[in-house]
């Protein structure tokens, strides 16, 4: 039997990137209640040991446990990299990950030249090496660590003109490759993906996880016996753990950015709340919360 009392679905990255995935929850569930959670005090992970990344993330799932979420979409490859396994054996809710979408960008019976984008610790890290060897070796994957390109989207926001710097920077020794795809394996790159597109011929494919990541999610939730509800509207909730009301600003605008370019849902459906999470450690004393209509500046 379909269980109808339901929580919010959570969304964790490490700051903005998770936000196009849960554009993409909330296309797919317009009927859904979100919790998304960014821990940019700590970000990037992409440039920190596996063990810290696993302490933050642990540290984060346990503050979304208290808000009784149904399920959490750990919305970012690093996490998951380093994470997963330990957050499934620790937590009872469903806990859906996310890889780089090499599998879907490689020519089936034939070889192909992929170039794989993401953090250096996705490209470490065994998940990584296992999902190599899942797609055998009559492939070329190229992979590029994108040092750097996080820190940047954090800092000057996504289209900004130190962001597109880093990216031809980081393509620079690649200029005379023909890929036949190129995967955007870290969701911050996923906020970029036109300007990707750009610095590649326009016949190039680029990847990525989040529509996977969405199918999975809405599997897991059926799975679970758990009602869907796609009648909005949609509500969110933003929380981050550096407990600047701007930033969570800037998520809500680039959430809503996000949303109309995809053009997918009414925007003034949406309830957005934005809420401090106080330390996260200190679990269960949530801020009063601030709550912005999706058209409020
Ligand atoms: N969005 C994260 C990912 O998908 C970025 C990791 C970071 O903070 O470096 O990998």
């Amino acid at each position: 039997m379909e269980k109808v009392n339901h929580g919010s679905i959570g969304v964790f990255d490490s700051g903005y990137g998770g936000i196009s995935v849960l554009a993409n929850l909330i296309e797919a569930m317009p009927g859904e209640s979100f919790v998304f959670l960014s821990d940019s005090k700590h970000a990037p992970y992409g440039e920190l040991a596996p063990g810290r990344v696993l302490e933050h993330t642990m540290h984060s799932l346990e503050y979304l446990k208290d808000l009784s979420v149904d399920a959490v979409v750990i919305a970012c490859n690093t996490a998951t990299s380093a994470a997963v396994e330990v957050l499934r054996e620790t937590f009872a809710f469903p806990i859906i990950g996310m890889e780089p979408a090499v599998k879907p960008a490689v020519k089936k019976g034939a070889s192909s030249r992929i170039l794989v984008a993401a953090t250096a610790l996705t490209l470490k890290e065994s998940k990584f090496a296992a999902l190599m060897e899942s797609i055998g070796d009559q492939h070329e994957i190229v992979r590029l660590p994108c040092h750097g390109l996080v820190d940047q989207i954090e800092k000057y926001g996504p289209e900004s003109t130190e962001v597109d710097k880093k990216i031809e920077e980081l393509l620079e020794p690649y200029k005379s490759f023909q890929f036949d795809g190129v995967v955007l394996g870290c969701t911050h790159y996923v906020l970029i993906k036109n300007q990707w597109q750009k610095k590649f011929p326009k016949d190039t494919v680029i990847y990525d996880g989040n529509e996977g990541t969405v199918r999975q999610t809405i599997r897991m939730l059926k799975k679970q016996s758990r009602s869907i509800s796609f009648q909005g509207p949609a509500k969110v909730c933003l929380m981050d753990s550096s407990q600047s009301i701007e930033r969570l600003i800037k998520s809500k605008n680039l959430l809503l950015k996000q949303l109309q370019n995809n053009g997918e849902i009414a925007l003034e459906q949406l309830q957005i709340e934005l809420r401090k999470t106080n330390e996260l450690c200190e679990f269960g004393k949530h801020n009063p919360s601030i709550w912005h209509t999706a058209n409020s500046k």
